[in-house]
């Protein structure tokens, strides 16, 4: 991509803002590549240098630990011991002062050569502050022992700066896979130079209790541990039994969770713990049984469950005092207002049939057993309030009726929060575009992930107001949060390919004002960025500069291959065949005209050298290729593919069963019937599909080819059975059946669906080409 060219444009808008008050040319002023950008900037002239004579002023005592963040890295980075005084000497400082006028969270920042001010509303805007400073250093200043030579320079400017929206979030699953403390500290650390503000701790699920209570202590003797089948895929985990060995988990001790929260606290961040009920708490029914309907002893969980029914009883009055206990514990730990009590996924067949919760029913008037959820709910929201809390769930606590105070935080979709908007409550919209545990990139070419495909720009676009809402709805919107869920996220490195950098483009989404968000111009911060993060030793992921192909039939056989990747302006170079790809192959500038069997390889280069992947896609011209194909039955409504061509137009399908190249059979065999258009003369024919059996999503269990001459009567020449295998992974394999060499015009090919697999359900068969050869 042409990042340098936008670079420059950006410094020349730059220029000319500042070059009427007479500010220095171009060439000595270097782009900024603040994320998120400032709702104000202005450049100055000259620069402030910081040396070991630096000192930071700071007038109540109170505001030390801001100036100890920036302190510390010059310590780790330089080896400066910047002290902080309390008297402003006559140069060479930075001045930390709140300003009671100003809003909570804004801030402002001069920057001249005799030395640095920061004005903010309160200590997090403090903390605001004090990371733009950090940003605004070169990149260096995040290393341990950075080059000697490092010239520890800040460009002269004035910044004035707050957010957008209250509420910038990040939600780390903790429970499916445990991250520690120290993991949590580095997290809070990146937060704060990306200015998010909220850390949320999913600390419980069916896989995992990680808080310590001290009243139950077998909610994290036995809750935080499971058998460990971390080899295996999440959802083709066996079921443990209670007993069996747990070794894998572990959980915060309270003291851990005091150090959290203090060092957040540093940093401006608010930690808001999530506490799951009714559902989603295996892990707490393992600990104690007593406490779900039917009180049967279960093991933790190592992997995907679903449903979810052994929840919590509702009509037990033991179960809200045990909850009321684990909450008393939980406040006491974690100041902030907003407390998590999850609410979603419960399915409640055991309330049907328990004598206790349909006792509550009876005697709380309730019609259903949505009503009793909203009875569990209300209730929890009572006892936070009378504490002075405020209950956040799942949309899922819109059904049955909504709490009073409570605020919806809104997965599926922005529907529920829509609502509860709607109904005068606050929200905090966090739909799937916000699910970092989604893909961000081509799954062919990523590390397992859950699903989903939110790629850079996407999150970037997200705004979590829409245009169908009044005033007073969008002024109940406090914001958004990346939710990272960790079923498939097991370790510090997973974690952070993730996050980085979707996370700071949602950082700039929620905090730069709407009129100046711009896709090109944060693009063209992300040199410097990924520079940042390489000095922080975070591992980031450059599929953003994927390139992605789709492809069209041609009037004269051939296809159509289009390239491009999310960046508006990119360099992309291909090379067919045998060619290497090289920084003298060609630039893509229009769609490649194949008309024979090509394998493309494509990358995005920059200075002469690839940035991501590169993409190698394989066309295979084989003799069905252009042919009619007639359904019986029709392919789903859901998943058509490219429609009529789908099965033989080269383009194969990749592991994201959405990418437009599938069609699917929902528990029906697919009978294809293929006009060759001629006689034409093969022996093989092959099916391209896909397994996904947690989407449903299976080969086919056998493929049988017929051929006809003219295309009434049809004679068998092959066959292939398979029966099912279980298996959690993503596959795709093309089936070939072969046979003695034929010539025919027409082609029945019958595939098998597995129909209803061992584990109930429906089955769906997915495929993408049928290659005849
Ligand atoms: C959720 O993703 N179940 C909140
Ligand atoms: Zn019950």
């Amino acid at each position: 991509m042409k990042i340098n060219s936008l670079l420059i444009a950006l410094g020349l808008s730059a220029l000319f803002l500042s070059c009427s008050d007479g500010s220095p040319a171009a060439h000595e002023k270097k782009a900024l590549a603040l994320i998120p950008e400032p709702v104000q900037l202005e450049r100055g002239q000259g620069s402030f240098t910081f040396n070991e004579n630096t000192r930071f002023v700071v007038k109540d005592n109170s505001h030390g630990p801001v100036a100890n963040l920036l302190a510390n890295k010059f310590m780790g980075a330089a080896g400066f011991v910047l002290s902080t005084v309390s008297e402003t000497p006559e140069s060479n400082y930075v001045l930390l002062t709140t300003d009671q006028g100003m809003a909570r969270e804004a801030y402002s920042l001069a920057v001249t050569p005799n030395h640095i001010k920061i004005t903010a509303g309160s200590y997090p805007s403090l903390v605001h502050g004090i990371q733009t400073l950090r940003q605004l250093l070169p990149a260096e200043i995040e290393m341990r022992n950075a080059p000697e030579t490092t010239q520890w320079t800040v460009p002269s400017l004035t910044i004035e700066d707050h957010p957008r929206y209250p509420w910038r979030g990040l939600m780390l699953d903790v429970s499916r896979h445990f991250f520690d403390k120290e993991y949590i500290k580095e997290s809070i650390d990146r937060m704060a130079l990306f200015k998010l503000n909220v850390l949320h701790l999913h600390l419980v699920d069916d896989q995992g209790w990680r808080l310590e209570i001290k009243k139950y202590p077998k909610l994290t003797e036995v809750g935080a541990f499971r058998v460990d089948q971390e080899e295996k895929h999440w959802n083709a985990r066996n079921t443990n039994q209670p007993g069996d060995s747990a070794t894998y988990g572990g959980f915060y001790t309270q003291d851990d969770i005091r150090e959290i929260v203090a060092y957040a606290q540093m940093h401006g961040i608010s930690v808001m713990p999530e506490i799951e009920m009714p559902a989603h708490v295996t892990s707490a029914v393992a600990a104690y049984p007593e406490y779900s309907c039917k009180g049967t002893p279960v093991a933790v969980p190592s992997g995907g469950i679903w449903p979810i029914t052994d929840i919590y009883c509702a009509g037990k009055e033991s179960t809200f005092a045990f909850l009321e206990d684990v909450m008393m514990e939980t406040m006491t730990l974690f100041p902030f207002e907003y407390i998590h009590v999850g609410g979603d996924e419960a399915t409640k067949t055991n309330w049907e049939t328990c004598p206790d919760c349909q006792r509550r029913m009876r005697e709380e008037g309730l019609a259903n057993t949505e009503e009793l959820q909203s009875y569990f709910i209300k209730r929890m929201e009572r006892f936070l309030s009378s504490k002075g809390r405020t209950l956040v769930g799942w949309d899922e606590i819109l059904e049955g009726g909504l709490p009073a105070g409570a605020t919806v935080m809104s997965w599926r979709g922005i529907q529920g929060g829509w609502e509860a908007s709607k109904e005068g409550h606050d929200v905090i919209m966090t739909p799937g575009t916000v699910y970092l545990n989604h893909y961000q990139g081509e799954p062919d070419y990523e590390p397992i992930a859950f699903g989903g495909y939110e790629p850079l720009n996407k999150v970037y676009a997200f705004d979590p107001v829409v245009d169908s809402m009044s005033v007073a709805q969008k002024e109940h919107v406090l914001g958004s949060q990346a939710n990272l869920w960790s079923e498939y996220v097991t370790n510090n490195e997973e974690s952070e390919y993730m996050l980085f950098p979707r996370v700071t483009a949602l950082s700039e989404g929620l905090w730069t004002p709407k009129e100046k968000k711009d896709w090109a111009a944060y693009a063209a911060k992300i040199p410097a960025l990924f520079e940042r993060l390489e000095a922080m030793n975070v591992t980031y992921a450059r599929s953003a500069y994927a390139v992605t192909a789709k492809s069209k039939l041609t009037e004269t056989g051939g296809i159509a291959v289009s390239l491009a990747n999310e960046f508006p302006e990119s360099s992309i170079r291909y090379a067919l065949n045998e060619a290497p790809l090289t920084k003298e192959s060609p630039i893509y500038t229009a769609p490649l005209k194949l008309e024979g069997t090509t394998t493309v390889k494509a990358a995005v280069f920059e200075n002469g050298e690839i940035v991501g992947d590169t993409l190698v896609k394989h066309f295979n011209f084989h003799k069905a290729v252009g042919a009619t194909v007639q359904y019986d039955p029709i392919y789903s409504k859901r998943y058509q593919g490219t429609g009529a061509d789908n099965l033989v137009n080269v383009f194969r399908g990749s592991k994201n069963f959405h990418d437009g190249q599938w069609q699917a059979w929902l528990e029906d065999d697919a009978l294809l019937t293929l006009d060759l258009g001629r006689p034409k003369t093969f022996s093989s024919v092959a099916v391209g599909a896909m397994e996904n059996q947690g989407s449903g999503i299976y080969y086919p269990t056998g493929i049988k080819v017929m051929v006809s001459e003219d295309g009434k009567t049809f004679r068998e020449v092959g066959r292939l059975e398979r029966p099912h295998q279980d298996n959690g992974f993503v596959n795709l394999e093309t089936f070939k059946v072969i046979f003695d060499e034929l010539t025919a015009q027409y082609i029945k090919v019958e595939v098998t669906n597995l129909a209803h697999p061992p584990t109930g359900g429906s089955c769906f068969i997915f495929l993408d080409e049928v290659l005849v050869e």
